[in-house]
């Protein structure tokens, strides 16, 4: 017996229509239905911040937005960030060599895309205050706070 809903969402501009369970993660219809495999799966639970994507233009968490709750919304994936992958952000991120094993790394960059639309020159601090949700198991913060900081300042 299948109890699916259709929910039809905008993703990265496109409007979108996908038939899932309604307590399916918005993570696993992007990552499965819609194969934007950027968004990562953590820890599931809102604890990591590895599937962070921007619904509404806010930054979210994939895995704790059940599809049933995304009809009409507006989802933007690492993918839509820029679709050529030189956001001021993407290119910090190469300059400063950011990434190590790069697992948590979308999440970082849709996070902090979230800061520089909220705030185009922030702090030092408010920038490490800001990401503080996004957690990365390999240590790269010290490079995350410096491709902020660069991407203020170039963007
Ligand atoms: S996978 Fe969503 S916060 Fe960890
Ligand atoms: S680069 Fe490995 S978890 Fe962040």
């Amino acid at each position: 017996m299948s109890d699916k809903i259709s929910v039809t969402l905008t993703v990265n501009g496109q409007p979108s229509t996908v038939r899932a369970l309604p307590d399916t993660p918005l993570l696993w219809v992007l990552r499965e239905e819609l194969k934007l495999t950027g968004t990562r799966f953590g820890c599931g639970v809102g604890q990591c911040g590895a599937c962070t994507v921007h619904i509404d233009g806010q930054p979210n968490h994939a895995c704790l937005n059940a599809i049933s709750s995304m009809q009409g919304r507006t989802v933007t994936t690492i993918e839509g960030l820029a679709p050529a992958g030189d956001h001021p952000l993407q290119r910090a991120w190469i300059a400063e060599q950011v990434p190590q094993c790069g697992y948590c790394q979308s999440g970082q960059i849709m996070r902090a895309a979230g800061l520089l639309n909220e705030k185009r020159r922030p702090s030092r601090e408010e920038i490490v205050h800001y990401m503080q949700p996004n957690l990365c198991r390999c240590g790269t913060y010290a490079r995350i706070v410096r491709a902020i900081e660069r991407a203020s300042k170039e963007g």
